[in-house]
């Protein structure tokens, strides 16, 4: 692949965070198409002649160090006879604060570009520009950017070129585009704007987000700007920064005379706020804009009740979801983190495949994952990998068979199913071996435990569940995944039915006693209670003694309605999902939230703040409730043996709490509507199916053709 391009760069390396130019002037005449492949080490933004190449923002994407991704846009509308190719190119994902890995082992890397163009001709005859040393470099007018810290733009800065140099770098590891690139989606006006009590200005956009600004103002030349960015604001109505850590999220810009219009280039950030710093004079709403970016998903899902609080939850939950998938999922857009935390995505996969086509997307992240992969089968806690550390986390490895096997559940994706299953072999090996007792995952030190459980020890991220526990029902569970994932592929997986049978066996004889919602949530969820009725009952009352609240953190609330609706629960497991009062998923709603919070308590009842270190208010895994809403209150469920939703299980379980509730689901098969409205003397249920479907209504099976059904 770009077998006679070079890699390119600034002939020495910058000092820190500036972006730089790599530019070619050329004349063609009678182009029928010009096609631009191109890829860079670092984040581009290209332009010809002055104009935006494609819309992928931070191109080439977030991918592991092992690969990168070319782009192919069609470039023929932007050209002239004389032209100028331009592309700056920042750091960021490449070698920027977030990727610590790189900037430890490889001090001598930095922005580098590859590219190639093909000018077809009126006569069929092909020319290309190839990047080589005939291209110049400079120091660019973007004189920062950074993932965490922002971007400045100085309009003042005067780029100058001098030849550039041929980069040493492979060019095996350069690959197709694969996942969905990065777009803007959404543009908000601004919703008011304020002098909070420290007198500061500042613009709120209603809305907690993911993405940039653009602004328009007419100014004299050297007049600065300068924005800072924030998710919330303090009890006392003012601008909070804190939990944003040391990502320094901001904005400088320095104006040329006249009009100025600008929005940022090779960064990101995560916010609802921004505190206007400095201004050519007093900002008003036509000056400013917010832009929204995410990777280019489509929506498919769609969730809608009787309960203004449930709806605005959905909505939350859906901008959990935009504002965490750029490239990755991340599992927050704001602090110094905005990593691809296997955790986080393993617990919210299901309700992302709802809500959202995320097919590519999480095929692009997987082979990420594969490539990844440490040698001694472990998985890394974030992907791409940023800090090397040969251990895995139970819950968060276990990325490696959650995911797959729920892409090709939804999609009826086979092929990420065999990419992915020698990694799930190598990972289930990993954890028998990581053990210090046969059959079970035990000694493990690097769990993430229960995170964020409310039953923590004072002082502690991790609830009171044992590591031991969570982790040997998780080695149990991937081995089950890792057997049906075999199956699905016509393996022979007799090796790994014994295994599972082992564990079972082993973690029943160990753990007889559950200890913590999340213990009795697992014990259900994952078959291991033997009693399931004694355990629901349990779990159910340590629930009620809790005055009808949960106490589970990220590992047990995506399972904890789903265990009591299994067992005769049902009306407990709205109990909690309509619950308003502290902890619970509608208390932020009520709070004031639009998205969802990383901790039940990021504020509390006194509008005091958790704490600053780990406080992020958008974090999409408590969003994983909605898949219980889609797939038990609506009841749209996948059969295994027809994934993809070839056929379908509906099974609605309704609640006299809701006047109604409805899901809209678009499948690859059609779409799949489920709603139930309270009545009299009971409940009217309208169905559509888009091919056969068991539906179960009261206990009552009906084996329906498509089509749409009133009960
Ligand atoms: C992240 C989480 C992640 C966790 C690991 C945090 O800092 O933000 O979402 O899963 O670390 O426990």
């Amino acid at each position: 692949m770009l077998n006679n391009s070079k890699w390119i760069s600034y002939p020495t390396q910058p000092n820190g965070f500036e972006a730089i130019n790599l530019k070619r002037d050329f004349n063609v005449h009678n182009v029928k198409r010009a096609t631009l492949k191109i890829t860079s080490l670092g984040c581009y933004y290209a332009e010809i002649n002055g104009r935006r190449v494609g819309d992928f923002i931070l191109a080439p994407g977030c991918t592991s160090v092992k690969r990168v991704q070319m782009q192919t846009y069609d470039v023929t509308e932007l050209l002239d006879t004389t032209n100028t190719i331009k592309v700056t190119l920042a750091l960021d994902w490449f070698k920027g604060r977030i990727n610590w890995r790189n900037s430890q082992e490889h001090p001598d890397w930095y922005q580098a570009l590859i590219c190639e163009l093909e000018l077809t001709l009126e006569n069929g005859q092909k020319e290309y520009i190839y990047s080589d040393k005939s291209w110049l470099a400079s120091m660019s007018k973007v004189t920062f950017a950074d993932i965490y810290d922002g971007e400045h733009y100085d309009s003042l800065f005067e780029e100058k070129y001098v030849p550039c140099k041929e980069f040493d770098y492979p060019k095996e590891m350069i690959v197709n585009q694969q996942g969905e690139k990065i777009v803007e989606n959404e543009i908000l006006a601004p919703h008011k704007i304020f002098v909070t009590p420290k007198g500061e200005t500042v613009i709120d956009f209603n809305q907690n987000l993911t993405g940039y600004f653009e602004f328009k103002v007419n100014a004299h030349k050297g007049d600065r700007i300068s924005f800072s960015f924030a998710e919330v604001l303090d009890s006392d109505g003012n601008f909070y920064t804190e939990n944003y850590r040391t990502a320094k999220s901001e904005f400088e810009y320095i104006c040329a005379e006249g009009e100025n219009t600008y929005k940022p280039r090779l960064t990101f950030y995560g916010f609802r706020y921004i505190r206007v710093n400095s201004f050519p004079c007093e900002i008003t709403p036509e000056h400013i804009k917010a832009i929204v970016v995410h990777s280019d998903i489509k929506r498919t899902g769609y969730l809608n009740s009787s309960s203004p609080l449930l709806n605005k939850l959905f909505s939350n939950i859906i901008w959990g979801q935009k504002g965490n998938f750029l490239d990755i999922p991340t599992d927050c857009p704001q602090r110094d983190e905005r990593m691809g935390w296997t955790g986080d995505a393993q617990v919210f996969v299901k309700t992302a495949t709802y809500n959202y086509d995320v097919e590519r997307f999480f095929e692009k992240w997987l082979r990420d994952m594969k490539l990844d992969q440490f040698e001694n089968g472990a998985l890394p806690h974030v992907v791409p990998q940023y800090w090397s550390n040969e251990k895995s986390s139970a819950a968060w490895g276990d990325a490696v068979t959650v995911c797959p096997y729920q892409i090709y559940l939804t999609y009826g994706n086979k092929k990420i199913l065999k990419e992915m299953y020698p990694c799930m072999c190598k990972y289930v090996a990993f954890m028998g071996k990581d053990s210090t007792k046969k059959y079970l995952w035990t000694g493990g030190v690097h769990h993430f435990g229960d995170w964020l459980g409310l039953d923590a020890p004072a002082g502690s991220y991790k609830g009171s569940t044992r590591d031991d526990f969570i982790a040997s029902v998780f080695y149990y569970y991937s081995t089950v995944l890792t057997i049906k994932t075999g199956r699905a592929l016509g393996k022979n997986v007799e090796k790994y039915e014994r295994l599972a049978e082992n564990i079972l066996k082993t973690i029943r004889k160990t753990f007889k006693e559950y200890k913590t919602q999340t213990e009795y949530v697992l014990a259900l969820y994952f078959g291991i209670a033997e009693d399931k009725r004694a355990t629901a009952d349990g779990l159910a009352k340590m629930i009620k003694e809790n005055g009808t609240r949960l106490q589970t953190g990220f590992v047990g609330t995506p399972y904890l309605l789903h265990a009591l609706s299994q067992n005769g629960y049902v009306e407990l497991a709205y109990d909690l999902l309509l619950q308003e009062s502290y902890p619970s998923w509608l208390y932020s709603v009520k709070q004031g939230a639009t998205t969802i919070w990383e901790h039940w308590d990021g504020v509390n009842d006194k509008g005091e703040f958790w704490s600053k270190d780990m406080n992020s208010f958008n974090h999409y895994a408590y969003g994983s409730v909605a898949d219980w809403v889609y797939g038990v209150a609506c009841g749209i469920k996948t059969v295994d043996e027809k994934p993809g939703f070839e056929e379908i299980i509906i099974a609605p379980t309704p609640t006299k709490k809701l006047d109604y509730l409805s899901a809209k689901l678009e499948t690859r098969h059609g779409e799949i509507t489920s709603a139930w409205y309270k009545e009299e003397n009971g409940f009217r249920y309208e169905i559509t199916t888009p091919v056969k479907a068991t539906v179960i209504i009261d206990g009552v099976t009906y084996n329906v053709e498509k089509g749409s059904y009133v009960f």
